[in-house]
């Protein structure tokens, strides 16, 4: 009996293992795949992870399933990563837009262009 529980245990613990190996697995491999199974770089990864946080609500992307109609639709346009950046820095139509001007600075406005300029129309 004693056997029994002891061996039933350890299954029940590998199982566990295993599971949690199998999500982290997937989590894997799901953050560093894009839109057709293009390779993200890591700073590419960040980079969705910010433009989901902050330009989604009003930018339409497919490659994070953004569907904001205020700005225009990202796939459509195909703005290559510098045009991203310069619109991340200065807004657009230098701050006399709706889109604000300096929603991220440094290598978290990189990464979002970066991104955008890789994803973009996938
Ligand atoms: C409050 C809504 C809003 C947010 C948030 C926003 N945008 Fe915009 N975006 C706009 C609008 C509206 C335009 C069109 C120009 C204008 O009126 O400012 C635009 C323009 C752009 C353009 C240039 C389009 C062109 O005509 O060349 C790019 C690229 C862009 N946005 C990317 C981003 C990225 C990346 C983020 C996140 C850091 C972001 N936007 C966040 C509303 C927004």
């Amino acid at each position: 009996m004693g056997f029994a529980i002891g061996l039933l245990s350890i299954v029940s613990v590998a199982t566990v293992v295993g599971a949690i190996l199998i999500a982290i697995h997937d989590a894997r491999g799901v953050a560093a795949r894009g839109p057709d199974g293009i390779k993200l770089t890591a700073a590419e990864v960040h980079g969705r992870q910010l433009f989901a946080q902050t330009c989604a609500t009003c930018h339409t992307l497919a490659a994070v399933h953004a569907i904001g109609r205020i700005g225009p639709n990202l796939d459509v346009l195909q703005p290559p990563a510098s045009l991203v950046l310069y619109a991340i820095h200065n807004g657009f139509a230098q701050g006399h837009g709706q889109m604000p001007a300096g929603l991220y600075s440094g290598n978290d406005a990189q990464d979002i262009a970066r991104f955008v300029g890789a994803v973009a129309g996938r």
